[in-house]
């Protein structure tokens, strides 16, 4: 018995049905797809040759159910996994937390899809890090996880040197032991700790307290988009307000849904939940648009828009459609070709008709930008991307453009930031992550380049090159010659 003879027979749908009905699985097809292989292992086990008596075992028996459910499960995790959003943990939202204390009140931690505990247990390890292991009392830290068998992991905290990948030896010399050539969490670290199976997916559920921080990373990639939003939802209302939502930093842009403000904190991006927002439904919360204030550029775009010129902005925006869409279209479709024929002094004076004669738009600016950037006047081109992301804050075309502005004023961490800017509003964006590995590369920081060639090689032999994200496509390469260039550079960062 194989598992591909044995594929051959079995019809999923049944065993599907069972899933959706029992545990309201909106896992995405990729992943349902492993059901057939996971049903077979389990028949195997079971020594069960017909899958309709299997089907039968997995209605009456909950155990053999949760096997089942356990094998299609993604369990990847490590220590100090995106180490970022544990640096905003420690720095910003604990101390936060500790300034607008109520009595004994307790910081409380949700690992939600925990896996083996890596990231809580990265979350205590840092603050005890920081703030000695007393710390330790003032925090009830608590992770959740469909699968039974990787909480039993988590609740012995014994692992393998694989869950280390991103650390150095002294996190494992101070806080591990070594146990029958594994290593195993401290025991403070354990008492601190609990863990349950919880079904993120079940809408029945909800969580009995409130939560000032929840990891929910890497797991709702495994889900279908409305599943996404009714666990993110979900997610907000166990919140505390304040309260604060880290998800995979590929899995932020998805959430967006504008249920919740996005924040930026030390160039990292987290969900932040505030009461005002919620009272006054506003669209974005003060402090954010505070941390935008405090930009270098800004009192440029200060200049090209004051309150009430934003305001006749989005009215002349809204009404232009109906009377000028026609020629407008027509002239910024001309000012387009002009600069993809690399016409770009032409182009130039085309887009800046369309200035004097219509109240310019986020892609009216983002056009003159590239042209700008091509014509080397790199600060006017700052100019018009800041302004563009006055008007649409979230312009991934802005922060590409930025990005690529920064790395020819050789301000490095600016581009970076930039780029990764891209990557958060838009997980896909190869051509971010070409030019992240490229100024990775270029500081000899070998590891980061060689995951930034190995994503945008990935995302290119995917999508292709001519969805970049730009209106003007800056490199003179093809898609087959850009995988190339990766793949050249993924196997001279292998022999290093
Ligand atoms: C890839 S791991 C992510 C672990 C950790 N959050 C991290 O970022 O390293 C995804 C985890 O989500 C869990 N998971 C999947 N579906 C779930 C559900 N419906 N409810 C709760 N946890 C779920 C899986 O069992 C798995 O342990």
């Amino acid at each position: 018995m194989t598992i591909e003879t044995i594929n051959q027979g079995i019809d999923v749908l049944p065993f599907r049905q069972l899933l959706i009905d029992r545990i309201s699985t909106g896992y995405k097809e990729d992943t349902l797809n492993q059901l057939p292989a996971a049903i077979v292992q389990r028949m195997e086990l079971n020594q069960i040759i017909k899958p309709a008596e299997y089907f039968f075992l997995l209605q009456k028996d909950n155990a053999e159910f949760t096997k089942l459910v356990n094998l299609l499960t993604v369990n990847e995790t490590y220590f100090m996994r995106e180490q970022g959003h544990f640096n905003v943990l420690v720095n910003r939202l604990f101390p936060e937390f500790i300034k607008n204390r109520k009595g004994n009140e307790k910081f409380k931690i949700l690992s939600a899809g925990c896996s083996s505990g890596e990231e809580l247990y990265s979350a205590l390890i840092s603050l005890t890090l920081k703030f000695g292991k007393e710390i330790l009392k003032t925090i009830h830290a608590e992770g959740v996880d469909i699968d039974s068998e990787i909480l039993e992991k988590a609740k012995k905290g014994i692992y393998y040197q694989n869950s280390f990948r991103n650390v150095d030896t002294y996190f494992i010399d101070a806080f591990f032991s070594e146990y029958e050539e594994q290593y195993k969490i401290n025991e403070n670290f354990l008492d601190s700790v609990f863990f349950s199976q919880v079904n993120l997916a079940d809408s029945s559920f909800s969580f009995d307290s409130k939560w000032n921080v929840i990891f929910y990373r890497n797991v709702s990639i495994y889900f279908v988009p409305e599943i996404r939003k009714e666990i993110f939802n979900n997610l907000v209302n166990a919140l505390k307000e304040p309260g604060y939502l880290f998800t995979g930093i590929v899995e932020t842009s998805h959430h967006n849904f504008g249920i919740l403000p996005l924040e930026e904190i030390d160039d990292h991006y987290l969900f932040n939940k505030k009461s005002e927002f919620f009272n006054k439904n506003s669209i974005r919360p003060d402090k954010f648009k505070k941390a935008k204030r405090d930009l270098p550029y800004k009192k440029k775009t200060q200049k090209l828009f004051s309150g009430s010129q934003q305001e006749k902005l989005k009215k002349d925006n809204s009404t232009r459609k109906i009377t000028k869409e026609d020629s407008y279209e027509e002239a910024f479709q001309k000012a387009l070709g002009l600069a993809k024929r690399g016409q770009r002094q032409k182009a130039l004076e085309s887009i800046e008709s369309i200035f004097t004669k219509w109240t310019p738009n986020a892609n009216d600016y983002l056009l003159r930008a590239n042209i700008l950037v091509s014509l080397e006047k790199l600060d006017q081109a700052l100019t018009d991307c800041l302004t563009a992301l006055e008007i649409e804050e979230w312009n991934r075309q802005a922060y590409l453009l930025l990005g690529i502005i920064s790395r020819l004023k050789k301000n490095i961490p600016e581009a970076v930031k930039r780029f990764k800017g891209a990557i958060y509003i838009e997980s896909t964006c190869w051509l971010s992550h070409f030019y992240l590995a490229e100024i990775f590369i270029e500081n000899e920081n070998f590891r980061d380049a060689k995951r930034e060639y190995g994503i945008s090689r990935k995302l290119l032999l995917e999508s292709g090159s001519s969805e970049c994200g730009l209106m003007i496509f800056p490199l003179s390469f093809n898609q087959e010659q850009l995988v190339h260039h990766c793949e050249r550079k993924l196997g001279e960062l292998e022999k290093r």
